[in-house]
């Protein structure tokens, strides 16, 4: 079987540029295009600082599937990626979804559209494995402990609220049951954004402040006792490059859309 031809939409930017090494160091891979609009017409290695990296870079996804890569990965920001997605699929392209911040009505779309592709479309909140697994743990969690609620820590300067990753955590503990709330949101006495958001079922906390980069607490608590399964990330982009080789080599093994890395892991 020859290389996996992948096309990173976002190549230039603080994610996007570091799994763009991950894929030129990756034996298996070939990084054929890249989608930056601030850096269209250069060669990525030069936009990014990586000797030998030849890849061309375009203004448009549209203008880079010409080149019809295998997989398309989206790296960008919220409002253009479904647009991204759809012109991949359009063009024969598996798709990896890194970018945060779609919701649940354009998840639905994107998968209507991939099992009529007969492609896959693997969008993964948070590539980093300490952030996977902590959502497989909370998911073993939630079978047990039927009161939750999450906290959403992030730099102060991130717009989407709550992040891809809680939302993806919300999502998949609402599979399991819906959490049990003692107080309803209807009987409290006080403000009712002191309880936060309810997403999917959960309370969800949003922290904005400098010093974080991404992190998550999923709290579980019991009569006398309480689970904190707590993930933590730093400021390099290293986490996610792992999870996203992962995501970019599993992907083509799907149809349809999944959430969550562990589509394609053995967890
Ligand atoms: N799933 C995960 O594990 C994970 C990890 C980290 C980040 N993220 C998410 O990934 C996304 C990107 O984050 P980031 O911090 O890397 O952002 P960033 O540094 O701002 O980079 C954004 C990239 O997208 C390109 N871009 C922006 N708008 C575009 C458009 N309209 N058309 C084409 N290219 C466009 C930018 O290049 P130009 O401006 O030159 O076009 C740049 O290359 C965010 O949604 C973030 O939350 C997810």
């Amino acid at each position: 079987m020859g290389n996996i031809r992948v096309c990173l939409a976002g190549a230039t930017g603080w994610a996007g540029s570091a799994l763009a090494r991950g894929v030129f160091e990756a034996l298996d891979l070939d990084l054929v295009a890249a989608v930056s609009r601030r850096h269209a017409g250069e060669v990525l290695g030069e936009a990014i600082g990586c000797d030998g990296l030849a890849t061309p870079v375009f203004s448009t996804a549209e203008e880079a599937l010409e080149v019809q890569p295998d997989v398309f990965v989206e790296y960008t920001k919220p409002g253009v990626a479904k647009g991204h997605v759809i012109s991949a699929l359009e063009h024969g392209a598996h798709v990896v979804i890194g970018t945060s911040g779609l919701t649940g009505d354009t998840f639905q779309e994107i998968d209507e559209l991939a099992l009529e592709a007969r492609r896959g479309v693997l969008a993964v909140g948070n590539f980093a494995l300490t952030a996977v697994l902590l959502m497989k743990f909370a998911e073993t969690a939630a079978k047990y402990v039927p009161n939750w609620e999450i906290i959403d820590y992030a730099d102060s300067g991130k717009r989407d609220v709550p992040s891809g990753t809680v939302r993806e955590l919300a999502d998949r503990l609402s599979a399991i049951q819906e959490p049990h709330l003692d107080v309803p949101l209807s009987d409290i006495e006080g403000p009712k954004e002191s309880r936060g958001v309810r997403l999917q079922g959960s309370q969800i906390h949003s922290v904005r402040l400098p010093g974080y980069t991404i992190s998550v607490d999923a709290i579980f608590g019991m009569p006398d006792q309480k689970l904190i399964l707590s993930h933590e990330s730093g400021s390099s982009a290293e986490p996610y490059v792992g999870g996203a080789l992962l995501a970019i080599r599993g992907v083509g093994n799907l149809v349809g859309l999944h959430r969550g890395l562990d589509s394609v892991m053995e967890i």
